[in-house]
């Protein structure tokens, strides 16, 4: 791994208990999924990792020229083919602790490569299940901080219940899961939030609207109520290292029921082919594009 200008064993990754990162959680990082050795969306990545340093107001230690000189370095090194290269910069190390920023900080870097799966067969086919909690997080869910203590609380209640992740609602709208972007599809049309200070802004995220965009799938970026999501066609879940997702089940109720007036499920089968849940066609289009994607970055980066 890489910590603080030096290619390290991980035994030999030492980091103050005096540091921001640790005390504070006073630190931002990212997560690039690389795949046969080329990372996948790296300049947005950094450009992501550049948007959360400026909000924290801490001076990016590296250019993206320099960034990606690590990552590639790294990704050349790698034990697998296909990793994720985490990255984190923290505000580094205090004298004493102290909310104050310090007025020179000298930022830890950090990077290092982990095994990164593809979903499985069986969660393409099938979907997976998923929870919904109150979004309780902060006000800057933009920033992509290390400070995910609530997004872990989160994302443990849909583990908890056996499900693959929790999706958030923040008065009555739609945000994001605890660990990743969600969509709906209705009436043929997909369904994004936007982008705000109240989600990240996921790359997959940009990936899929750019893929609807290139194959003809009418997209509707708004926000999406609570409602909408329960009456959902299709919801999926996408993330850099989950890629994306068929939810088929939330809290219980299967997704792409006919809902009636009252809000309550009707039937077990509706909207033309659609069955309800299992996994929807406007998924398995897009999945197939995702991989397409996918194969493309592999062969040429
Ligand atoms: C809260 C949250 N939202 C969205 C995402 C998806 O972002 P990306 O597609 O950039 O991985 C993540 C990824 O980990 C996340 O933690």
């Amino acid at each position: 791994m890489y910590l603080n200008g030096a290619w390290v064993a991980p035994e030999d990754a030492k980091v103050s208990v005096m540091d921001r990162g640790f005390l504070f959680g006073d630190a931002v990082y990212e997560v690039v999924p690389v795949y046969s050795r080329h990372p996948f969306r790296l300049e947005a990545h950094l450009h992501r990792l550049a948007h959360s340093l400026a909000a924290i107001g801490l001076e990016n230690p590296h250019t993206i020229a320099q960034w990606a000189a690590l990552v590639n370095h790294l990704s050349c090194a790698a034990e697998w083919a296909d990793h994720s290269v985490y990255i984190q910069v923290t505000r580094g190390r205090m004298a004493v602790r102290n909310h104050v920023f310090p007025a020179e900080p000298v930022p830890t870097v950090l990077l290092f490569a982990e095994f990164l799966g593809a979903p499985s067969p069986e969660q393409v086919r099938d979907g997976v299940t998923a929870v919904s909690a109150a979004d309780i997080r902060w006000l800057r869910c933009d920033i992509k901080s290390t400070s995910v203590l609530a997004n872990c609380l989160l994302r443990q209640q849909s583990m908890v219940a056996g499900a693959a992740e929790t999706v958030l609602f923040r008065d009555g709208f739609l945000t994001e899961g605890a660990a990743s972007s969600i969509f709906v599809v209705k009436d043929g049309v997909l369904l994004a939030p936007m982008k705000n200070h109240l989600m990240l802004p996921g790359i997959t995220y940009d990936v899929l609207l750019e893929l609807a965009a290139a194959h003809g799938l009418p997209v509707d970026v708004r926000d999406i109520t609570e409602a909408e999501v329960r009456a959902a066609d299709e919801l999926w879940l996408a993330s850099s290292t989950r890629e994306v997702l068929p939810i088929v089940e939330l809290d219980g109720m299967k997704i792409g029921q006919k809902v009636g007036a009252d809000n309550t499920a009707r039937n077990g089968t509706a909207h033309g082919s659609r069955v309800a849940g299992k996994p929807g066609s406007i998924y398995a289009a897009m999945y197939g594009w995702y991989q397409a994607y996918k194969t493309e970055v592999m062969r040429h980066g």
